[in-house]
């Protein structure tokens, strides 16, 4: 296996598959079970997962709603995808916790590092709810800023997209894919990956990112497998 523990960042549009809103129970389930595959080999997998299928605190701003009470809506909407993908893991038979940087208490453990670390170890995979905790941070932050803390080997971001490109290759027929690129180069080229707060925390601290599409059936067990599965990012 190529890595040993890995942080896996998704999406919480991702989670509404083909609805416009909220969680498709499907695409809970399969990701569920991809997840499944690669705790099945021993990996060490934690988890932070957005909200943007419920609530985008960007996008509350931009209708007039306060930017700091937007984003604790943003918080909790990723609490209750982390609930959700807690009971599609252990329908699975995977053993979870689910950890938040706010603390609701009767509902999820609060985040301690230690015993994330702990759980990890245990083979339980956990979630990290909330994200930074904090208002003006998005949830790749708080993926790269877990992933830092709990000494993972490398940011694994799910998306739509099957790497990096040099264009949008949803607008761009011809546009070409790297299979690895330097932190450096993303930024000189002015290609988009995760926000620079997330980006240059990643950098800063030497934690590779791939970007790869979750939504090819086996894509996860490749990429920690050690097949080429979408681009690589590191220094
Ligand atoms: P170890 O015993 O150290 O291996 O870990 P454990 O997670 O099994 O033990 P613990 O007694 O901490 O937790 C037992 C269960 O209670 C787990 O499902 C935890 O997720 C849950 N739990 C622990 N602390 C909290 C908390 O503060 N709030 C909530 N809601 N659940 C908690």
């Amino acid at each position: 296996m190529q890595y040993k523990r890995i942080l896996l960042k998704l999406s919480g549009e991702a989670l509404m598959g083909d609805r416009n809103y909220g969680i498709d129970p499907k695409r809970l389930s399969e990701y569920a079970k991809e997840i499944k595959e690669v705790v099945d080999k021993g990996i060490e997998v934690a988890i932070v997962i957005g909200g943007g299928n419920i609530f985008r605190g960007v996008a509350g701003a931009s209708n007039g709603m306060d930017r700091v009470q937007g984003d604790h809506m943003g918080m909790l909407a990723t609490c209750i995808n982390g609930l959700a993908l807690q009971s599609a893991l252990e329908a699975e038979n995977v053993f979870t916790r689910l950890q938040t940087a706010l603390e609701i208490k009767e509902v999820a453990e609060p985040y301690i590092r230690r015993k994330a670390i702990r759980h990890l170890e245990k083979g339980r995979v956990v979630i990290f709810g909330a994200g930074t905790g904090n208002p003006y941070f998005t949830t790749d932050t708080a993926a790269v800023l877990r992933a830092i803390e709990i000494d993972a080997d490398a940011i694994l971001k799910g998306t739509r997209v099957d790497g990096v490109y040099d264009a949008d290759p949803e607008k761009f027929k011809n546009a070409v894919k790297f299979e690895n690129i330097t932190f450096k180069d993303v930024i000189e080229k002015g290609l988009k990956v995760m926000d620079m707060t997330a980006f240059t925390l990643s950098e800063e601290n030497n934690l590779p990112i791939i970007i790869f599409d979750m939504n090819k059936q086996g894509n996860l067990l490749k990429l920690v497998s050690g097949e080429k599965v979408g681009t690589l990012i590191n220094i």
